[in-house]
């Protein structure tokens, strides 16, 4: 599989295979830094809301002492679910089964005929299993169930440089406005997380209907031109797509009333740069956490509004997905400023969206395509050649200011690769030794 992979070859029985699927589960998920939250969405003690890593199913709790757990949704006595609710407050989790109640601590606090039936029982050792690792970056809550994780920032390692630039524009950084939306499509959940990695041709094609409805400004509806496009990949397994504007308009997606609060802060001035004269920006973090970075309108008489969405690409099954979707805005913009920007991204990523609908009519057919026998017969592999080695004709950009490996245009399926070769080494714990420099 190595050696397919190093020729943009990946195999189609990665988007629907329970062999494959089960060792994600394990290889991938049980060892990853995974999105489990923002912190805006449990700002009181007592507050929590049900997600999961993987397929295993977990509480985010703001506890009484105001620390966030990330706690195994399971009893410890026989492993029924102590919370049936996907958000709310509450001071304890009592089992519906036998009557075992947990602080939201995870602390064990009773158990029904203690003193007829457990006298003995130390409370101590039997409080809800809880991730090893949970930190919280810039109010994203990430956590990891591997006992020997390398830190948050160590597991971003270059692709801070990036990532910082979605959250840090403004002093105040980003709300989560709403709930999250989800929804399912019968797809693999890498379907997802690839395509925001830096799919830009498919937009001509899967969303041709929507540019042609006005609601995209005209510089992205336009075909993509040598230099504003930006594809930057193998970033300590990370990447990231951005479109830049040609001209002169700084913030094109925000309007002044919010770009105002933009300052450089706690990003450097290329960073900031960056930031300005782009037009949107979409990268995944390896795993199943993306980003999307966009202004848009939901009308042609209606102007533009910038808004940052953030994706869960869960997995459910081999061949099946949930898409958790969050709409943000900076902290500082006005109420209906907000009201605005979630309305926009409601009606273009949601899963009533004009974008969205596009996108899960087409990937349910991968799937399908992938569990054919006569794709596993002709040893089917998908092509991800699009701007590698001698198919390019785009070099990488020499003294690019940020990390990774940076090209100027959108022809190019980098990111892709990237996604793939860093699953591929978390598959088989081992370096994937690229024989050119792959771009
Ligand atoms: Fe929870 Fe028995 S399974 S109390
Ligand atoms: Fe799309």
């Amino acid at each position: 599989m190595g050696d397919d992979l190093k020729k943009g070859l990946f195999s189609a029985r990665l988007f629907n295979n329970r062999a494959i699927h089960d060792l994600e589960l394990r290889r991938i998920f049980a060892k990853s830094w995974v999105f489990i939250g923002h912190e805006t969405e449990i700002p009181n003690r007592g507050d929590f809301v049900t997600r999961n890593i993987g397929e295993d199913p977990f509480i985010m709790v703001r506890d009484d002492k105001g620390r966030i757990q990330v706690l195994l949704n399971a009893c410890r006595h026989r492993g029924a679910q102590v919370c049936r609710v996907q958000a709310g407050n509450s001071k304890a989790f009592v089992c519906p089964f036998h009557g075992w109640s947990y602080r939201n601590s995870g602390d064990l606090l009773g158990v029904p005929v203690r003193t007829q039936g457990y006298a003995a029982l130390d409370f101590k050792e039997w409080g809800l299993f809880s991730a090893p690792h949970v930190e919280s970056y810039m109010g994203l809550v990430f956590a990891n169930l591997d006992p020997d994780a390398v830190s948050f920032e160590a597991y971003m390692g270059d692709y801070k440089w990036y990532f910082d630039i979605q959250f840090a524009l403004s002093e105040g950084g980003m709300e989560v406005l709403g709930e999250p939306h989800r929804w399912i499509v019968d797809a693999n959940w890498k379907q997802g997380a690839e395509n925001f990695c830096g799919d830009s041709s498919h937009t001509q094609m899967t969303h041709k209907s929507v540019l042609e409805t006005g609601i995209i400004d005209p510089v992205s509806a336009g075909a993509p031109k040598e230099g504003t496009g930006l594809h930057i990949h193998d970033c300590s397994g990370h990447a990231i797509s951005i479109r830049q504007l040609p001209g002169e308009a700084p913030f094109i997606s925000y309007p002044p009333e919010v770009t105002q609060h933009f300052k450089p802060g706690r990003l450097n001035q290329d960073q900031f740069d960056l930031a300005e004269r782009s037009l949107l920006q979409n990268g995944t973090l390896f795993p199943n956490f993306s980003f999307l970075h966009i202004g848009l309108s939901d009308s042609p008489q209606k102007p533009h509004a910038g808004f940052l969405t953030l994706r869960v690409w869960q997995p459910k099954g081999p061949n099946q997905m949930e898409i958790w979707n969050w709409i943000l805005a900076p902290v500082e913009a006005s109420p209906e400023y907000k009201r605005r920007a979630y309305q926009v991204g409601m009606s273009s990523f949601s899963p009533s969206g004009s974008f969205e609908q596009d996108d899960v009519a087409v990937w349910p057919s991968v799937a399908r395509t992938a569990a054919t026998i006569f794709a596993e017969i002709n040893n089917m592999r998908f092509n991800y050649q699009m701007g590698l080695g001698d198919m390019s004709s785009s070099e990488p950009i020499r003294d690019w200011v940020g990390p990774g490996v940076a090209n100027s245009t959108n022809a190019g399926e980098g990111g892709l690769r990237t996604f793939h070769h860093t699953w591929y080494e978390r598959m088989t714990n081992s370096k994937l030794e690229l024989d050119h420099h792959d771009h």
